[in-house]
C-alpha cells in the first residue's frame, strides 16, 4: 500500500456571514495546486460571489487514512414528495429506525431542525429507537469531514454516475459523505435533503441497503432541509461517533454497485431481511 503523503483541503465561503458553499478533497501533493484552484472556483460555479472564503490544508498521516468501498446506489422512481417521504420512512424502518424516530426526523427536516425552525450548520444525531436528539448544539449539529474518493475511486464513480446521467458534483460528494457516515460506529441510517429551494432530491443511506436516492423528497421552493444521523439506542458512544465523523480521514477506493432506477415496492421487497 502506498505511503504517499496526503492532504485534506477544505473550502468554505459566505456572504454577510451566511454560509453559501463548502467542499473538500483529500489529495497527494502533486494534486494540491489544481485542487485548490478547483475549490476556490466552486462558489462562482454555483452562482455565488462570496465576500469571505476560507481554505484549510492539513497534512494527513497516510497510515491512518481509512479505505472503504462506496455505498451501492439505487434510485427510486417516485414523483410525489409526500409519497417519497413515506417510502423513505419505510427504508429507514427496514434499517432499524423506529416509525416514531423516522416520523420525528422527517417532521423536523420539514419544519427546520435548528432553533426556531432554522437550518442547522450540520446534522442532527437522532436516537433510532426513541427519536431523541443527541447532538450537543442544535444550531450546529455534527459535521462529517475529511473524506473523498481516491483517484481510482473517483474515476470509477464518475463513470458510474455518468451512466446514470447524474453528472453534478453534488451527487458524487453527497455519496462520499454518506459512505463515510455509513461506516460510523453506532450509525443505523442517514436521511438527507438539501435546504436549497431549487434542489428537491434527497436520500436515505444505510450500509446494507446503499444510497437510496429520491428525486423529489421535498417540495420545490422549500428552504428547509438538513441531515439526520440515526444512531443505535443501546451503547451509543457519542464521543467515538463524533471523533470518527470529524477527525478520521476516509478515502473511498471503489464505488459500490449501481442497481438502477427501481420501483419502490420492488426495491423494498428486495432488501435483505
Ligand atoms: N453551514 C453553515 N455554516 C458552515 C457550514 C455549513 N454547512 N460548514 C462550515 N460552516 C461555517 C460554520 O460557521 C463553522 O463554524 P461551526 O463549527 O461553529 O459551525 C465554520 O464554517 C468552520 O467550519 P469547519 O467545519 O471547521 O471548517 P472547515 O474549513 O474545516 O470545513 C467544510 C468546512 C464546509 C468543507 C466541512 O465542514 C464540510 O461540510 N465538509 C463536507 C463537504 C461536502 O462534501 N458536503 C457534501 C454536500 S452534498
Ligand atoms: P447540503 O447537502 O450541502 O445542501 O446540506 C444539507 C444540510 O446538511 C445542511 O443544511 C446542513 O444541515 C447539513 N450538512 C451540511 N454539511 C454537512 C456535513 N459536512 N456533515 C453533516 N451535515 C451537514
Amino acid at each position: 500500500m502506498s505511503r504517499e503523503t496526503l492532504y485534506s483541503i477544505r473550502m468554505r465561503s459566505s456572504i454577510d456571514g451566511k454560509h453559501v458553499s463548502g467542499a473538500e478533497r483529500i489529495v497527494p501533493v502533486d494534486r494540491l495546486r489544481p485542487t485548490i484552484d478547483e475549490l476556490v472556483a466552486r462558489p462562482a460555479e454555483s452562482g455565488h460571489r462570496p465576500d469571505h472564503m476560507s481554505l484549510t490544508v492539513d497534512e494527513l498521516d497516510p497510515a491512518r487514512v481509512r479505505r472503504i468501498r462506496g455505498l451501492d446506489i439505487v434510485m427510486l422512481d417516485i414523483a410525489d414528495p409526500q409519497a417519497s417521504r413515506a417510502d423513505a420512512a419505510r427504508v429507514l424502518e427496514h434499517a432499524g429506525v423506529s416509525p416514531r424516530a423516522a416520523r420525528i426526523a422527517i417532521d423536523l427536516l420539514l419544519a427546520g431542525p435548528g432553533p426556531s425552525g432554522t437550518v442547522m450548520r450540520g446534522a442532527m444525531i437522532v436516537d433510532a429507537e426513541t427519536g431523541a436528539r443527541l447532538e450537543q448544539d442544535r444550531a450546529r449539529g455534527v459535521r462529517a469531514t475529511r473524506f473523498d474518493w481516491s483517484e481510482s475511486g473517483e474515476n470509477g464513480i464518475r463513470a458510474l454516475l455518468a451512466s446514470a446521467s447524474l453528472t453534478h458534483f453534488r451527487v458524487r460528494e453527497a455519496l462520499a459523505l454518506a459512505s463515510k457516515v455509513a461506516h460510523a460506529p453506532g450509525i443505523v441510517a442517514e436521511l438527507c435533503w438539501s435546504d436549497d429551494p431549487g434542489y428537491t432530491a434527497g436520500y436515505v443511506a444505510v450500509r446494507a441497503c446503499g444510497y437510496v436516492r429520491f428525486p423529489r423528497l421535498k417540495e420545490l421552493g422549500s428552504a428547509t432541509g438538513g441531515r439526520a444521523f440515526f444512531v443505535r439506542h443501546e451503547g451509543f458512544d457519542r464521543e467515538a461517533f463524533t471523533r470518527y465523523l470529524c477527525e478520521e480521514a476516509v478515502l473511498i477506493d471503489e464505488p459500490g454497485a449501481y442497481r438502477g432506477v427501481l420501483d419502490p415496492e420492488l426495491f423494498l421487497a428486495s432488501l435483505p431481511k
